[in-house]
């Protein structure tokens, strides 16, 4: 079974395309968070880099996963750089094999929307490498394969903590008239922070800052502070 996270796709897809190519299922681990199978031959694990870590929901899934299957591994998706963040995952849970896949950066709330040409480059990249992965987990053989980037143990320590600490805060999101109250953004939410109120989205504390809100509304009607209203917004699509 192939266990994802994903707040925009990538991960959706990384993982969707694995079970494909290796005949295993993939499940969003935000509707399956009971007690797993044990009986499991594989498990892997797909989601997103985010402050170079894993996100939180991540984190409390493999910590509950009880059973070491025949074979395990971990891929996370990546504007870039992971960090240490698999050295970490390692300690929560035994994993044969770890990658990172280089995928369109999704965190438009700090960032340009990269250019058609950067993210048609990563998607058909990321498909070579996953008829790769693909082969390798068939094969049961140990692979670690990740783009950790510079100053690693820095980003995925003191400034991953400094981020969940300081700019996971809902306040900075607002909605503006372009909203249709279609209410998709509740019905994405993995946090399920998001109430309609009067029509309207309202969040809550806890943010996974998976930014499915702002980069899935379909009118673009989701801002988060200053930054994002001169911004596009992203979402999987495979184009490549
Ligand atoms: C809050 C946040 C933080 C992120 N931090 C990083 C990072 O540290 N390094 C990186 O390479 N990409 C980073 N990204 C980009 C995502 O990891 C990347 O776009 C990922 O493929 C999104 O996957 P998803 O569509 O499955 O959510 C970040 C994205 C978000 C939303």
């Amino acid at each position: 079974m192939i266990y994802y996270f994903s707040g925009t796709g990538n991960s959706k897809w990384v993982a969707e395309q694995l079970a494909a190519k290796t005949g295993d299922s993939a499940v969003n681990m935000m509707l399956n968070r009971g007690p797993q199978p044990t009986n499991e031959q594989v498990i892997g694990l797909v989601f997103p880099i985010h402050a170079w870590g894993a996100p939180e929901p991540v984190l409390e899934f493999t910590r509950k996963l009880s059973a070491k299957p025949a074979f395990s591994f971990a891929v996370c998706t990546c504007g870039l750089e992971a960090g240490t963040t698999m050295e970490k995952m390692r300690r929560v849970y035994p994993l044969d094999s770890v990658y990172s896949i280089e995928m369109p950066n999704n965190y438009v709330i700090g960032s340009e929307l990269e250019s058609v040409e950067s993210i048609l480059r990563k998607v058909t990249k990321a498909k070579e490498q996953l008829d790769v992965i693909a082969a390798q987990i068939s094969a049961r053989e140990p692979v670690g394969d990740v783009n950790t980037g510079s100053a690693a143990w820095l980003k995925s320590s003191l400034i991953n903590f400094g981020f969940n600490m300081a700019s996971c805060s809902t306040k900075p999101f607002y909605v503006t008239e372009k909203c249709i109250s279609c209410g998709q953004c509740a019905r994405d939410c993995p946090a399920q922070t998001i109430r309609m109120v009067a029509g309207k989205p309202t969040w809550g504390k806890k943010c996974y800052m998976c930014t499915a809100c702002i980069n899935l509304c379909p009118t673009q009607a989701i801002e988060y502070g200053k930054g994002t209203a001169a911004r596009g917004r992203y979402s999987f699509v495979d184009v490549a």
